[in-house]
């Protein structure tokens, strides 16, 4: 695969010293876990995500939420990283600083090895109260769905991030932060239609830094983007680590 590499990727890869890279569903697709727009399968079939994902939904219809997430939280456990998700925590190795910023719920970066991964939307593993917004880490399971804030006797929810709520702070400056430093930005596996995630890569791009994007289909950014790598992460990543920072053979 290394030969379909531009040389000058490879040589912009090999020069950096801070690498940013943004990841979204597509570079868990490999595992099995649908991408956000794909369509819902079997009971959930008749249900629009963006309609779920909203706290109005929540606040409609608690139980159909929180069993919503309770499905795809299953879907979650039972999928492994692959080699796109190992190729990155790789690279954390083999390579130069690297801040890994992620819209994914699935917390497969940090199941591969990743390190100090920057969470933008929550995680799905974890739970929090809806009125106190504060994590919540054990609560009494009475059979009430969703199950209740052992402080406050509030919902529990999951603690992602919902359409119509804001980002983590500190996760969202991290990541601005680590996109207005870097000098090499990849965005692999997002279509790129939601901010303010979307807007990351052009706060490399405003200062005239090469941004890789790697997925197979073209998205609003691919225009703009320094190489456009049409393919699979789970192909491309492990190829394009392997060229940049071969790895070196024991001697005998
Ligand atoms: P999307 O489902 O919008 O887009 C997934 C992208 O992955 C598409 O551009 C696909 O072409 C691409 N893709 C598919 N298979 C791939 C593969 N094997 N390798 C690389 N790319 C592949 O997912 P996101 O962009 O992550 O937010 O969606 C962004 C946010 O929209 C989500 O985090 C979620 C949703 O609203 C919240 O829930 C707040």
């Amino acid at each position: 695969m290394s030969a379909k590499f531009p040389p000058q990727l490879i040589e912009v890869v090999r020069a950096a010293a801070q690498i940013a890279v943004l990841t979204g569903a597509g570079i868990s697709a490999e595992s099995g876990v649908p991408t956000f727009r794909q369509a819902q399968s079997g009971l959930w079939a008749q249900y629009d995500p963006q309609e779920l994902a909203t706290p109005q939904a929540f606040q409609r219809n608690p139980p159909l939420v929180w069993e919503w997430y309770a499905w795809r939280r299953t879907l979650v456990e039972q999928v492994q990283p692959n080699p796109g998700h190992f190729a990155l925590a790789e690279m954390a190795r083999r390579g130069p600083g690297l801040t890994l910023i992620t819209q994914n719920i699935d917390g497969l970066h940090q199941k591969a090895g990743s390190p100090n991964v920057i969470e933008l939307h929550g995680s799905i593993r974890r739970v929090k109260c809806f009125s106190e917004d504060q994590p919540v880490e054990q609560w009494a399971e009475t059979g009430e769905i969703p199950p209740r804030c052992p402080r406050c006797g509030g919902l529990l929810r999951p603690d992602v991030v919902w359409f119509n709520e804001n980002l983590p702070p500190q996760a969202l400056q991290a990541a601005i932060t680590a996109a207005k430093t870097c000098d090499l930005f990849f965005s692999i596996g997002t279509s790129g239609l939601v901010n303010p995630a979307a807007s990351l890569p052009y706060y490399a791009l405003e200062r005239d830094k090469p941004v890789v994007e790697i997925n197979p289909e073209p998205t609003p950014l691919t225009e703009y983007v320094s190489y456009s790598i049409q393919g699979p992460s789970g192909i491309v990543l492990p190829a394009l680590v392997e060229s940049a920072w071969p790895q070196v053979k024991a001697p005998g």
